[in-house]
């Protein structure tokens, strides 16, 4: 499994440089579909653009333009950089206008009653707290969770040690509730509240 999507994102990376060069020419059309797969990015972020088991979802993200950008030329994880003489800074400016005017993968709206039953009956809390407030097994994940797409894609194929839960186990709508539940957590206490810790 970790082998076989390991030799994906190899093929998939020898894949794009071959075709970024047809890139330039595809910005001059508005078929965004069509300039992922010629920038090399619908290899990891699928055809179109809404994340596979190797890459986030890209379309429909709440990105904005410096952190699109950067999250490109400057990439983090398995992300490959972008150099502008790899993709010109006009088709980075296509290809983001495209991923932001699209929908993207569906919010459903979020309960935190339900979602605190699933935190528990799935087992969160045991790595995560019972709070979302982080342990010595999984960091803190409340009161301010990672942005909605990324939190199913991160929850669906986990990258360290979390093992993955698959659409089977938690579908859209638990996740949006566990999401929304998650944000619900109490804020830490400011320092200063804290007699022991104020300065
Ligand atoms: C070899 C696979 C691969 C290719 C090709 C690829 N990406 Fe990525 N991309 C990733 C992975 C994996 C991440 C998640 C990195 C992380 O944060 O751990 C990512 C993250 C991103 C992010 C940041 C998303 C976020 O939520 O912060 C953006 C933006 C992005 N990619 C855009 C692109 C674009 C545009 C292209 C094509 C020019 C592209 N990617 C090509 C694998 C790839
Ligand atoms: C066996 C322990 C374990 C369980 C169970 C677990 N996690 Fe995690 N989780 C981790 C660890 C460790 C990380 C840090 C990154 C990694 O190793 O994957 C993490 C990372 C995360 C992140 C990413 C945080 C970030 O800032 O990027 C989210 C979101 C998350 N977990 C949500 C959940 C949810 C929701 C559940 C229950 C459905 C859950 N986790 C169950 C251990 C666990």
């Amino acid at each position: 499994m970790i082998r076989s999507a390991h030799l994906n994102w190899l093929a998939a990376l020898a894949a794009q440089f071959v075709l970024v060069t047809h890139a330039n020419a595809q910005a001059a059309t508005d078929d965004g579909p069509a300039l992922l797969a010629a920038s090399g990015c619908a290899a990891c972020h699928g055809p179109a653009g809404l994340g596979t088991a190797l890459a986030p979802p890209i379309v429909g993200s709440t990105l904005t333009a410096e952190a699109f950008r950067a999250g490109v030329r400057n990439a983090r994880g398995a992300m490959p950089s972008y150099s502008i003489e790899v993709l010109s800074d006009r088709v980075l400016d296509a290809l983001y206008a495209y991923v932001s005017n699209r929908e993207g993968i569906g919010s459903p709206v979020g309960r935190i009653d339900q979602g605190g039953e699933i935190y528990e009956r799935v087992g969160c809390y045991s790595c995560h707290s019972n709070q979302g407030q982080g342990i010595m097994h999984g960091p803190r994940i409340g009161p301010e969770p990672i942005r909605w797409d990324r939190f199913v894609w991160y929850v669906r194929n986990p990258s360290g040690q979390m093992p993955p839960y698959s659409a089977v186990v938690l579908s859209d709508q638990d996740l949006a509730d566990l999401h929304a539940f998650l944000e619900s957590r109490p804020r830490p206490q400011p320092v200063e509240s804290i007699p022991l810790l104020a300065p």
